[in-house]
């Protein structure tokens, strides 16, 4: 058996799946694992720190993708790419099944087996796999880095001789993983972090962190999507929740959004209005740009300068730490691949509710449920 490691090819993408430090325990199996030339080269991992881990180098890209039985991936391959592959070659990357399930058709129809890190069950077991908490907890730290960074001021109180400097004051929109990481490197850069979520249970872990939580009588409707998700609110929940968000912005140096609701557009929460009344000076992060956007000027991918609040909506901010985030991804991908290759074979159990949940497609077919409706022919 062969796994495959290949350059990403999206522009920007800096991370790689697998880490020289990752290839031991496959190595062992008596799996080849073939390199792409400069795969690694972005995240600090060197053609020669692979090839003495045990790896092989090529720059015949074609060959990696025809060879391998096994592809672990970053991004999607390219339309043309995907109907290159072998039947039954396993690829296992972040692959946005439930927002452009069409882009992945011609890998289905190639027969190749698709697994989604997006689809990876938050249950216990899989946590060690839990790609998105990874790189959510990256995004979240950087996000309030480069906001200091852009920041006419300094974060921490300071009483110096020549007077106090105030804190920074961060509001922080939606405390799940990347906002909860959020608050706490806001909160040890010494700024006072207010938060808000639409999840009760978030409260806790808010306050936990040093922060106030802002609570929102949403009128006693369920927030608690599946698997620790929130649910998509209704109109009148959402503007009780932009009533307290715009008044919030308002008294805010920064404000990082990273609301969410799977498989949908992100919740508009931050209104034009809610943006004029910004300080000058302060600077917005929308973490939830990749999903449209938490707010209604977000131009995903663009910073943008509007009355003197700085408008950022980064789209791959993880990419901007490739080290460390390609490091918890592939370590994600190493206890992925545990579940689907055994003694250096191919062993995919579709019984296994962690194989089957996260597999988007198996021998021509969408095997998980949310994804085959999305691709069924429309009636
Ligand atoms: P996410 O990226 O889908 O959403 C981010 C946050 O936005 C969530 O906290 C959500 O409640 C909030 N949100 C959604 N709509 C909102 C609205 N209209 N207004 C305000 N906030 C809104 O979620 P994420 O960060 O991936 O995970 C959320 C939670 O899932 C975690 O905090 C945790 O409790 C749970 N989780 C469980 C895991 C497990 O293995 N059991 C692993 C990871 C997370």
């Amino acid at each position: 058996m062969q796994i495959g490691i290949l350059k990403e090819t999206q522009s920007g993408e800096t991370r790689v799946a697998l880490l020289p430090e990752n290839l031991k325990g496959f190595l062992a199996q008596g799996i080849a694992v073939v390199v792409e030339a400069g795969a690694g080269a972005s995240a600090g991992a060197s053609d020669q720190a692979y090839v003495d881990a045990g790896a092989t180098v090529s720059a015949d890209r074609r060959a990696i993708v025809a060879g391998s039985q096994v592809l672990p991936i970053v991004q999607p391959l390219s339309a043309a790419e995907q109907a290159t592959l072998q039947p039954g070659t396993v690829l296992i990357g972040f692959f946005r099944p439930l927002d452009a399930p069409k882009a992945l058709v011609p890998a289905i129809e190639a027969q190749a087996t698709l697994f989604s890190m997006e689809l990876v069950p938050r249950i216990t077991r899989a946590q060690a796999m839990d790609a998105l908490s990874s790189m959510a907890t990256v995004a979240g730290y950087k996000a309030v880095i480069e906001a200091a960074n852009l920041l006419p001021r300094l974060f921490p109180l300071l009483m110096t001789a020549a007077g106090t400097i105030a804190p920074a004051k961060v509001f922080v929109i939606g405390a799940g993983v990347a906002g909860l990481q959020a608050i706490a490197t806001a909160r040890r850069l010494g700024a006072v972090v207010e938060a808000y979520d639409v999840r009760a249970a978030a409260g806790e872990q808010v306050r936990s962190l040093g922060a106030k939580f802002l609570d929102v009588d949403l009128g006693g409707i369920n927030t608690e999507g599946g698997g620790g998700y929130a649910a998509e609110l209704t109109e009148e929940a959402l503007e009780r929740g932009r009533t307290l968000i715009t008044a919030t912005c308002a008294k805010a140096d920064v404000v990082i959004t990273t609301a969410q609701v799977p498989g949908r557009p992100a919740p508009l929460l931050i209104r034009r209005a809610a943006v004029e009344g910004m300080k000058p000076g302060s600077v917005l992060v929308d973490l939830a740009a990749p999903a449209g956007g938490n707010c209604e000027l977000t131009k995903p991918g663009e910073t943008q300068v509007l009355n003197g609040v700085h408008l950022l909506a980064p789209m791959n901010l993880a990419a901007q730490v490739p080290v460390h985030a390609s490091q918890l991804y592939a370590r994600n991908i190493v206890n992925f691949l545990g579940l689907i290759v055994k003694k250096g074979e191919l062993a995919i159990d579709l019984a296994d509710e962690v194989v089957a949940g996260s597999c988007v497609a198996h021998q021509g077919k969408p095997v998980n449920p949310r994804v085959a409706a999305l691709l069924a022919p429309q009636t």
